[in-house]
């Protein structure tokens, strides 16, 4: 089986004859390019943070405080990077996280079957956010043999929430991922200053308009009256009295697999694990909610030891494939990459996002090939040195 490597080769032996990659080869690049081709309010809502973005930063650079420890001869010419994820063999450890108005980073403004279809080409699941331009069931349709996990915001209505449940299960989905650290909408000056938030413009509130139950709650269609519908929504998004009780109880109605995303305390794993939780996902939103938090990374070994051997899948940060091989060796069983793909996106659309997984996935390899680590099980946190 070829090493997801040997990818660099093609792009050295296509530049013997003059040819340049047309995509970004580095992060740095990579960000530079879509900040000049996205919409400005665009731009703004996805690379911006929570206050002045110091947790966004950090995030990135917690990773700068560990470092891989190379052996040599280890035998490592061949490597493994699949992983064992809820019965299933994936081929890669990298996941897609959920990027609500990943829809709006598409020139077309499809970006949640964008990704979806990216997701199938590259067996990379997609964890699809409950804000899409498209419903549900046609994400799910678009990934083919690609798992997709449907990611929950839970609303303050049960009646809705279970709704979408149903609609995921239906749907194909095969796991839920409840985000509990969106209870409430973040501080963010980038787009406060610009006054825009794209779903109060009624963007990437398909799954709403299109669920029976949000419909009946309407005195008019969404499609006759969108105002009412968003407004509708934003009566509904917010939850914060949402607690533990309600998580014990989508537990009860549903038989998918059920992960809580944003979850950085060891207590709060315990917890999860405690109301029969399949996964727990580590994570501070990249930075976008709570600003002066810890870096996600630097959560990431307690909740791990508090998961008691329950998956863990981590994001926040993660840029490059060193960073992947890292929160993997810290015992991550996946890794989900946020920013990058809604970047890759936005300046090659589907092939931009096949671009983006292909180079974290080709660095992660070669890291593993010249330091000895053939298989994921061989990344374990004695591979690291903390650097402090
Ligand atoms: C523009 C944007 C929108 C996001 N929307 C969602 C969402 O709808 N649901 C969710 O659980 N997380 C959402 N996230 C958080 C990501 O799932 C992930 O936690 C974050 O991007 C990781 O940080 P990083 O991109 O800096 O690596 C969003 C992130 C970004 C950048």
């Amino acid at each position: 089986m070829p090493n997801f490597g040997d990818w660099q080769l093609t792009t050295y032996l296509a530049g013997l004859t003059g040819e340049k990659p047309a995509l970004p080869m580095s992060y740095a690049d990579l960000e530079r390019r879509a900040e000049a081709t996205m919409p400005p309010e665009i731009w703004s809502y996805v690379a911006g943070g929570a206050g002045d973005e110091h947790t966004q930063r950090a995030n990135v650079r917690a990773f700068e405080r560990w470092g891989l420890m190379p052996r040599m001869l280890a035998g490592a010419a061949e490597r493994d990077l699949s992983v064992d994820l809820f019965g299933r063999r994936l081929p890669t450890p990298l996941m897609l996280a959920p990027v609500g108005v990943i829809a709006l980073c598409d020139p077309g403004g499809h970006g949640d079957l964008v990704t979806a279809r990216a997701a199938a080409s590259t067996g990379v699941p997609m964890v699809a956010s409950t804000l899409m331009q498209d419903p549900l069931e046609e994400v799910a349709a678009a990934l083919g043999d690609t798992p997709g996990w449907f990611q929950l915001y839970p609303p303050n209505d049960r009646e809705l929430m279970e709704s979408f449940v149903r609609r995921a299960e239906a749907g194909g989905f095969s796991a839920i991922v409840v985000t509990l650290d969106t209870l409430t909408l973040g501080w963010r000056p980038r787009d406060l200053t610009i006054a825009s938030f794209p779903q109060l413009k009624g963007l990437c509130l398909a799954n709403y308009f299109t669920d029976p139950v949000f419909r009946a709650k309407l005195a008019k269609p969404p499609e006759d009256d969108v105002q009412a519908a968003t407004g509708l929504w934003s009566a509904l998004f917010g939850n914060p009295r949402l607690s533990w009780d309600d998580i014990a109880w989508l537990r009860s109605i549903t038989t998918l697999p059920l992960l809580l995303k944003g979850i950085c305390h060891p207590d709060d794993a315990r917890r999860a694990v405690d109301v029969g939780v399949d996964g727990i996902y580590c994570s501070n939103h990249g930075g976008r909610q709570a600003n002066g938090g810890l870096p996600a990374l630097d959560c990431l070994p307690d909740v791990i030891a508090a998961a008691g051997g329950l998956p863990v899948v981590f994001d926040s940060g993660v840029r490059s494939g060193a960073e992947v091989v890292k929160a993997l060796a810290l015992g991550a069983r996946a890794v989900g990459v946020g920013r990058p793909y809604a970047y890759g996106l936005a300046i090659g659309g589907q092939a931009g996002i096949e671009h983006v997984l292909r180079c974290l996935l080709a660095e992660a390899d070669l890291i593993m090939a010249i330091d000895g680590y053939p298989t994921i099980a061989s990344l374990t946190p004695d591979a690291l040195r903390r650097l402090d």
